[in-house]
Parts: structure tokens; sequence; C-alpha cells
């Protein structure tokens, strides 16, 4: 039987700037959630990507006196580095300016202006020429243009109209239908409002700038880049292009994972392309919510960001993607701070984590000389730890179900917590003095490694570096049938097995050096 598919996508970033922790949160929540299918025998397919057109780049680019094209190779560069730094598993990364994108846009644009669905009109509006923005009578500053403060003037000019009011009842009543459609519910909620409200049509060309992909049937005109955008989730599977086998295995997308900014264009605006076009609609689009800086939002312009490359490199990959995805509640916004950074490293990947597998193999090797015992019979707190283990793959599966990443590892940390008061209730150190408890410690020895198997499992989509550091030690590298999903079966690890201390997994932040 082949294997159901999971397509899961993040926003295409803009390489206007370079990309700040806040959107490596987008980025790595995906990342894990894709490895989590992966792991759970899903065909994953993972697409990331740049979005590189419009008036923005191009002003940028000229003011560096280089080519839009010139100016966002470096920085899409970049991405990638960054996407390997953090360990991000993505599939396919497209950009906005292959052809492959151009053929798929054009070939959308031209099926709805061929059957009505975009239509030419007249566009007035107070234009501002250096910051060649239109805007409407209410948005001005007085007589002047809200962003510049400088005189603006009545233009008139032609631009095409994409008839969203057409579609609109039918998106309310597909997102009535299908309660899963937007997550978290609350946005769900606000985006019904909105489109009760009325959908105006939308003007998806313009003539003000060139960096863009020409509309096919007009070249004077580029496309909206927002529609261009869009329109990656299809344009990187193929569709309209001579091989659309992907689009056919793969569409449509499982979720689509976004911050909760550009909610709104993915569930009103490519919602109506896609139906416009005949084709199915994503079956969830997840907004999340923001990483905050001192309460407020992260910006260049404001200068308050923090580049995750400084962070990995100071902390380490795993923790910093530990962090990012343990401390967002799902859905809602959460404050960045160092010190909770640091917080985190050392009390749960250090003290509860690292520790944990640094004592268990630590004592495997003292009382057993390294080779794992067998388990016996169980006794004491052992049923307790077997049954949490044996529950928490569900609550996991449950919780990424539901897109809650912190909910997830809460649920791991549960089985962590867990194993390490049962160190403390069994005290092996005082089994040991004793001969007749011989069994006794080692069915304690065999539950602990039993229970870092488990958790090496659980962990691997969010910390990638664990299970291979973690497995070693255990003496399970090379035993792919002991570390897979499947593998989460109490008491599969055989005993016998060479038990070898390695480094510590979470080496613990010295706050001072933090400090410095
Ligand atoms: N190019 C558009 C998206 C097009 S998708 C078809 C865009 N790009 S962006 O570079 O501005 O970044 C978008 C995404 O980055 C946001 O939607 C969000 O997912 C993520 N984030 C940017 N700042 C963020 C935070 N401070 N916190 C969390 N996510 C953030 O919009």
């Amino acid at each position: 039987m082949s294997k159901p598919t999971f397509y899961i996508t993040t926003p295409i970033y803009y390489p206007s700037d370079n990309l700040h922790i806040g959107h490596a949160y987008t980025t790595v929540a995906a990342d894990a959630l894709a490895r989590y299918y992966r792991l759970t025998g899903y065909d994953v397919r993972f697409l990331t990507g740049s979005d590189e057109h419009g008036q923005k780049i191009e002003r940028q680019a000229r003011a560096k006196g280089v080519s839009p094209r010139e100016y966002v190779d470096p920085v899409v560069a970049d991405f990638k580095k960054l996407w390997d730094l953090l360990l991000v598993g993505y599939d396919d990364f497209i950009r906005t300016t292959e052809d492959r994108h151009r053929v798929t846009v054009q070939a959308v644009f031209q099926k709805l202006y061929d059957q009505g669905d975009i239509y030419k009109a007249a566009y007035s509006g107070w234009y501002c020429t250096p910051c060649e923005t239109f805007w409407t009578g209410r948005q001005l500053a007085g007589d002047n243009c809200p962003d510049c403060g400088r005189p603006v003037e009545m233009l008139e000019e032609e631009s095409y109209f994409f008839r969203l009011s057409r579609y609109a009842g039918r998106l309310l009543q597909h997102i009535e239908d299908n309660p899963s459609f937007i997550q978290p519910a609350g946005r769900r909620n606000e985006m019904v409002s909105f489109i009760r409200m009325g959908l105006e049509d939308l003007c998806v060309s313009r003539t003000t700038f060139d960096w863009g992909i020409p509309v096919p049937f007009d070249p004077k005109h580029v496309v909206y880049v927002w529609v261009d955008a869009l329109t990656n989730y299809i344009s990187a599977l193929g569709y309209a292009q001579p091989d659309d086998s992907l689009y056919r295995r793969y569409w449509p997308a499982d979720v689509h994972l976004v911050g909760k900014d550009i909610v709104r264009f993915h569930t009103v605006i490519w919602p109506i392309i896609l139906m416009a076009c005949g084709c199915p609609l994503p079956r969830q689009v997840v907004g999340h919510g923001w990483l905050l800086l001192d309460s407020g939002k992260m910006s260049k312009s404001r200068g308050n960001v923090v580049d995750p490359v400084e962070l990995v490199e100071k902390y380490g990959v795993d923790a910093v993607r530990y962090y990012l995805l343990r401390e967002l509640p799902f859905g809602a916004d959460g404050n960045y701070s160092e010190e909770a950074l640091v917080t985190r490293i050392n009390t749960d990947l250090a003290n509860e984590l690292g520790n944990l597998v640094a004592r268990t193999v630590a004592m495997v090797a003292k009382y057993r000389g390294g080779i794992l015992p067998a388990p016996g019979t169980p006794d004491g707190p052992d049923e307790e730890l077997r049954d949490l283990a044996v529950a928490v793959p569900a609550l996991v599966a449950e919780q990424m179900e539901a897109r809650s990443l912190n909910g997830a590892l809460d649920a791991v940390w549960k089985l962590v917590k867990r194993a390490n008061r049962y160190v403390d209730e069994t005290a092996p150190w005082n089994l040991a003095k004793r001969e007749d408890l011989a069994p006794r410690l080692d069915a304690v020895l065999y539950n602990l490694v039993e229970a870092l198997r488990f958790t090496g499992i659980l962990v691997s989509p969010f910390l990638p570096q664990v299970p291979p550091r973690l497995m070693s030690q255990l003496g399970l590298a090379g035993r792919p049938d002991l570390t897979a999903w499947e593998a989460l079966v109490w008491g599969a690890c055989p005993s016998g097995t060479r038990v070898t201390k390695g480094p510590a997994l979470f080496p613990r932040i010295e706050t001072a050096k933090q400090e410095k």
C-alpha cells in the first residue's frame, strides 16, 4: 500500500533583509511537523522559498546600484545557509524568479482572464510619485502622502481586477463546512467576520514598476505580488507545467503554516484563486503568533531583530530549536528573551534530559560494566513509568495533529520528568549495595534505558541531533529497527547491548558567560 501524503509549506520570505528568529520560528515549526509526519510513515513534501518580486526589492536594488536579481541572489543564498544551519530538511525551495514559477503564474492569470474572473478597469486614486503608491482619499494625511508627507496627485490608470466578490459565498460555506480549515479557531472567526463585511474586487496588476511577472496578454502590467507569491504553493508542484506529477501526487496541501499577519491572504485570496482555477483547497491554514521582542514586533527598521545565526553559534542548533518550539504557545504570541532561552537550556535540556542520560549511562557502566541487564519482573514504580511511556506517543500525536508543538514537547517532557523521579524513587545507588537486590537493580537500569530510548524517538522531530548522539550512548546506533516510531514498544530494547558514556548532550550554560 502506498503511504499517505503530507504536503506542508512555509511562507516564502522576502529577500529584502536577512531573516530573524521570527522567520526561523515559522520554518523550524514546519520542519518539526514535516519530520514528525515522515517519522510516522507519511510521504512528506516540505516546501519553502523566497518571494522576490515587487517594488520594495526593485527600489532597494536601485539604491545599491545593482539589478534586482543581483540584489536578491546573495540574500537567498543566505536563506538556504540559515535553513541548513537550523537542520531544516525541506524537499524543495521555490524562488518566484524561476521560470517554472512564471509559467504557472501566467497560466493562472490567463485562465482567470479568459473565464471573466479578471477584468480591466480604470483605477483612479491619489498617487504619490516618489513612493509609487496609490492612496484612497481617506488614507491621505491632509492632502499629502501618509508615508512621506509629500503632495499627491490624482491619477487614473488601467488595471486588472479579480472578482473576489463572485466567490465570497462559496468561501464562507467552505469555512463553515470545514472547521479545521483555519486554525486556531480565533483566527477563523476573524476571517469569517471579515468576509461577511463584503469582499471588494482586488487590483491584481501594476504598471508602476517592472520587477515582477508580466501579465501574459498585456506585458506592460506585472502581476500583483501576492497573486504571484501565493501561487508558489502549486508552481513548485508543476501545476500547469508540462510535468505536473507532483501536483497530482501532493495537492491539496495539508498545512500552509503562516504567521498571523498573512492569514488573510491565505484564507481569502488564495482559496478564491484556487476555486476559480477549479483546484481543491488546502486542507488547513495555520496562523501562528508572533515572537515579540520587548513586547513589540521584531523589525529591521526598528533595529530590534535577533539573528538566529548568532544564537545557533552560541547555544547550538537543538537548543535554539527547542526554545522556539517550546516557548510560543500554539497560536498565541510569545516574548523572546535570551534569559528565557538560557533558562530553558539549563532546566529542560541540561538538568532534565541531559542529566538523565548521563546518570543512566554512568550507572549502567558502574554497576553492570556497561552491559544492559535484562528487565526482570516489574515492581514499585516500574509499571507507572512504563504506562506513561506507552501513553506519550498518542499524546504527542494528538498535539501534533492539533498543530501544538509546545503541547507535544510538554508531553515528551512528562516522560523525562517521570523518569528523573523514578531514579530518585528507586535510588539505584542503594540497590547496588546489596547483592540480594541485584535483580531489582537490573530492572531499574533496564527501565531507565528503555525510557531514554522512547525519549530519543519522540524528540527527534524537534531536536534532530539528539537521537544519533543518544542512541550511540545506548548502544543502539545502526539499529533503525529500535529507533523508529514503530519501535515505541516497551521492552523492545534487547538486553546485552553495550552502553557507553558520550559527551554531555546539553552542557549547562554558565550565566556569567551569557552576561559577557
Ligand atoms: N513574502 C510574504 C509571504 C508570502 S507567502 C505566499 C511575507 N514574507 S516575510 O518575509 O515578511 O515573512 C513572512 C512570515 O515570517 C510571517 O508570516 C511569519 O510567518 C514570519 N514572521 C516574521 N516575523 C515574525 C515574528 N516576529 N514572529 C513569528 N513569525 C514571524 O510576508
